[in-house]
């Protein structure tokens, strides 16, 4: 899977995406993760890419010209990367704003079935729309409250996609297994030591019983959700009696 990153500060794009399991997938040739500077497209003397909104009001608004640009060249790039010319299609354009739809584990399972993903990160208080009508094909926010730039909301999902591609993570079932698949959040969690500071492990864990560990797993990961996510709740594949002791 390729992300492409249209922005104006890519080296901290490749500077984060490039530690950890991200760096890992990308050194494992399971990922790529391509950052261009919109600012090298910029064909003003002094590599200016924003000007002042017509209408007024505050802040800068980013040029049309210099992101239409960079991205013309970005997906001449990635034609001209497929061996197959019959293997190109236009990539989907995420725009990354707060005004988009709220990203969400089943949109990272979908996005992560895409060959290339351009992220196209605004700064200063937007782009120009008509760029946007032109190129973006989905709008995304990653939450509702407002932060400085694009980029972290792109390596937000760059990350959550990245995790669901098949070898990034060492245990390739761990993902599918896991936190909101069934609208449920994930049990608690514990290693060594048995005891710690005086509190004991479940007994149940201990007793290598799978079937009761799974059961005492699956009933704590709906009371956990019942508790801090009962929004998600109404969403959840429960039977009858799992519903039942969450009214007693
Ligand atoms: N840009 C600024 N804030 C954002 C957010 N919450 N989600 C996506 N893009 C943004």
């Amino acid at each position: 899977m390729n992300f492409h990153i249209l922005t104006l500060f890519p080296e901290m794009i490749m500077q984060s995406l490039g530690t950890s399991i991200t760096g890992r997938a990308i050194d494992k040739g399971l990922i790529s993760v391509n950052a261009i500077n919109i600012r090298d497209f910029s064909d003003d003397k002094h590599k200016k890419v924003d000007d002042y909104p017509y209408g007024g009001g505050a802040g800068m608004v980013m040029q049309a010209e210099p992101v239409y640009k960079s991205y013309g060249y970005l997906v001449n790039h990635i034609k001209l990367s497929k061996e197959n010319p019959a293997d190109f299609k236009k990539p989907r354009v995420i725009y990354v704003t707060p005004q988009g739809s709220i990203f969400n584990q089943e949109m990272a399972k979908e996005l992560s079935q895409e060959e290339d993903l351009i992220f196209l990160c605004g700064h200063y208080e937007g782009v120009d729309e008509r760029v946007l009508n032109m190129i973006a094909t989905d709008y995304i926010s990653i939450g509702d409250y407002v932060l400085t730039g694009g980029e972290l909301p792109a390596m937000v999902m760059i990350d959550a996609i990245s995790r669901l591609i098949p070898g990034v993570l060492n245990n390739d079932i761990s993902s599918e297994f896991e936190s909101l698949q069934d609208n449920l959040l994930e049990y608690p969690q514990y290693t060594r030591p048995e005891i710690f500071m005086g509190q004991k492990v479940p007994e149940v864990l201990l007793t290598g019983h799978h079937a009761k560990i799974e059961a005492w797993r699956r009933k704590q990961s709906i009371l956990r959700t019942y508790e801090r996510r009962p929004d998600l709740l109404e969403k959840a594949n429960l039977t009858e009696e799992e519903r039942e002791y969450l009214t007693r």
